[in-house]
């Protein structure tokens, strides 16, 4: 585990959202932290997910750092200025479901695909921000129709991937993971700032996680109190 390496490399995807940042803070302040990158679209190199093409030469532009022992894709969209979450079937619409299902889902699976290559053979986690309505089984109120499928595509992505990893990679572990209602600009439209914890307990929590699991947790959605969320 993470937390019994003299010294680790961190990665952050999606440094410039809420998360991302207080992810990034927290991992400058590690003393066992040696190196932490953080990458958005206004970074250089930077991602954008509009242009799938800059995950991949990201990731080729960070190959000279070395291994990296924790990956975080911390990306991710629930409203924007044309569109908000659907409260009905009736509200399901192209536009909004493709938008939400290339930045929720592709963007992040490409990542793994582009990053986790990049991962200490010896030992690595790579996780990507989920979050708990995505759960088919945990749905009860319904709604958000194309957020909850991203999410659920996004665990199914994480999940399959694991699985191909467990015989390349099995030192490695990749998960899911929800960081719980965390005060942002994509939790605000629904009282985030309100009900929300501060992103910087949040990181506090999902780093305690992180710098805990073992390869034999790959696979698995969690929350930020570690506790497994069905899928
Ligand atoms: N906040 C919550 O209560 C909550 C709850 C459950 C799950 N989550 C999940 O946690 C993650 C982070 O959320 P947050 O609250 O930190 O949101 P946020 O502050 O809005 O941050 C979103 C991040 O996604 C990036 N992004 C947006 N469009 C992009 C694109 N086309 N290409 C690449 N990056 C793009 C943003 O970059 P720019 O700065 O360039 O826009 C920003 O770094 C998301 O996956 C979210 O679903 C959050």
């Amino acid at each position: 585990m993470l937390s019994q390496l003299k010294q680790f490399n961190a990665l952050v995807i999606g440094s410039s959202g809420s998360i991302g940042q207080a992810f990034v803070e927290h991992l400058k302040n590690m003393p066992n932290c040696s190196n932490v990158i953080g990458l958005s679209r206004q970074s250089a190199p930077s991602i954008d997910y509009a242009n799938p093409s800059s995950i991949q030469e990201a990731a080729d532009a960070l190959s000279h750092e070395g291994r990296f022992h924790l990956i975080i894709v911390a990306t991710g969209i629930l409203h924007t200025d044309a569109w908000s979450p659907e409260k009905k079937l009736l509200d399901l619409n192209e536009d909004q479901f493709m938008q939400t299902m290339q930045l929720n889902a592709l963007g992040p699976g490409m990542c793994l695909q582009s990053f986790a290559p990049l991962l200490d053979p010896e030992f690595g986690v790579m996780a990507c921000l989920s979050a708990k309505v995505g759960s088919i089984e945990d749905n009860r109120l319904g709604g958000w129709y194309s957020y909850r499928a991203s999410k659920a595509a996004l665990n199914m992505l994480i999940k399959t991937a694991s699985i191909e990893q467990k015989r390349t990679r099995p030192n490695n572990c990749l998960l899911a993971l929800h960081p719980g209602t965390v005060a942002s600009a994509l939790s605000r439209p629904f009282k985030g700032d309100q009900i929300g914890r501060t992103p910087r307990d949040a990181t506090s929590d999902m780093l305690q996680v992180l710098l805990n699991v073992t390869s034999n947790d790959t696979g698995k959605f969690l929350s930020y109190q570690g506790e497994e969320i069905p899928w």
